[in-house]
């Protein structure tokens, strides 16, 4: 219906700046000057008559309002998908992908898992001891789609207790050898960020904005006194605590000046000043630009709460950008739906006053298309249905920009 409407606007909009009417191109002393350049028809018509129309092609046309959200957070910040390879060039998707977004993050092609090469690693022992062989095959299809689509990319993540495979950290490469030491581990990650860093640096220059250098470090439910992550995490067992500051150090050091370097979490409205704590002696050494609050919500979460955390971090000087969105719902109901749009129209309402007051915040990222290509089905966490249509939370994210006006 909307959608409707801004057309209708438009095409208004533009048969004012044509003229008002197919006709009013026309000379309206009837002579034919289609062959007469400009000053000609302008001195040989008839000054009563075209007087109108003079006046409707000097006024600029009614702005449209925008239906898309990639029009609509257009110069506010990026709007991001995560997207899965199996959707990527999918027929099916691709309209509402370019039509709404500007920015990708891999759901998992760039994560350690995929672009390790585990065989290629293995076979060239021990050359490859400290550095380890790769395969972007399924990265550069999804760079290569944001490029043929004018879109940016979040790359999603570096360093990560998870999707990051056991033999990496293993004498022998193989799954259940004996970990390498400290010095060998920190060489090891020193190469991965290297190499991953410099792949899109050298290949598609200007792709990536953002870099999730160090992703779920910090909980003190499983972490040790400084709440950094212990429970199942290798870098912990190898490097120990301060490899999330390692990162940072390779990071900074083989990025991109254009690649802004981010540390990622969960929870992180519960967890903001275990978060600004850890990495402060990071920020002081200039070496993160922002943080990535993941956000995945339930409807019944507090916006409220979540601004005031968003607010902290930006407080606290870093640059800001919601990475993983996705507000859950306990059914596909009407009023369940209703419910999840209010949520979604109130945090982008919400980010935008931050913006007002000041806050450095850069891009907003749906972890997923749709409720049917979600990590969370059964809690219809995402804008679109299966079926691709908009749902509450689509038209009230889209309204709740400042550039939209009906
Ligand atoms: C975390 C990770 C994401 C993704 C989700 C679950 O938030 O950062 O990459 O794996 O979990 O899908």
């Amino acid at each position: 219906m909307k959608k409707l409407t801004s057309i209708i606007a438009a095409a208004l909009a533009l048969s004012l700046l044509a003229g008002c009417s197919p006709s009013s191109n026309k000379p309206s002393d009837g002579t034919d000057t289609e062959s007469k350049n400009d000053t000609v028809a302008v001195t040989t018509a008839a000054p009563v008559e075209t007087a109108p129309v003079t006046d409707a092609v000097t006024e600029p046309p009614a702005p449209s309002s925008p239906t898309t959200l990639r029009d609509a957070y257009d110069g506010i910040f990026y709007i991001g998908v995560a997207l899965p390879g199996s959707l990527i060039g999918n027929a099916k998707f691709n309209g509402v992908i370019t039509d709404n977004f500007n920015s990708i993050t891999c759901e998992n092609e760039t994560k350690p898992d995929f672009v390790l090469d585990a065989a290629a690693s293995r076979a060239g022992l021990p050359d490859t001891y400290t550095s380890p062989r790769f395969n972007f095959a399924q990265a550069k299809k999804a760079a290569d789609y944001a490029v043929k689509n004018n879109m940016k990319m979040r790359l999603h993540p570096l360093v990560w207790h998870s999707q990051t495979p056991a033999w990496f950290f293993t004498e022998d490469y193989t799954d259940g050898g004996a970990l390498v030491s400290r010095d060998v581990m920190l060489a090891r990650m020193e190469s991965y960020i290297k190499t991953v860093l410099e792949y899109f640096k050298d290949n598609y220059p200007g792709l990536i904005y953002a870099v999730d250098v160090v992703n779920e470090a910090f909980d003190t439910g499983v972490g040790d006194a400084n709440g950094i992550r212990m429970q199942d995490n290798r870098w912990y067992d190898t490097v120990g605590p301060d490899y999330v500051y390692y990162a940072f150090k390779y990071a900074r050091e083989y990025a991109a000046e254009d690649m802004k370097l981010f540390y990622n979490d969960y929870a992180c409205m519960w967890k903001t000043d275990l978060m600004l704590n850890n990495l402060a002696q990071i920020k002081e050494e200039g070496l993160i630009d922002g943080i990535g609050m993941q956000s995945h919500l339930a409807a019944t979460d507090s916006v409220t709460q979540f601004l005031r955390a968003a607010e902290k971090f930006c407080g606290a000087g870093y640059e800001l950008q919601l990475t993983e969105l996705d507000v859950g719902v306990k059914s596909d109901s009407e009023s369940e739906f209703k419910t999840q749009g209010k949520f979604y129209g109130d945090l982008m309402s919400g980010l935008i006053k931050l913006i007002k007051k000041g806050a450095n915040i850069t891009s907003v990222t749906v972890w997923g298309i749709s409720d049917g290509n979600t990590w969370r089905a059964g809690e219809y966490p995402l804008l679109f249905n299966a079926d691709l249509s908009p749902k509450p939370a689509y038209e009230q994210f889209l309204a709740a920009s400042p550039l939209v006006t009906e």
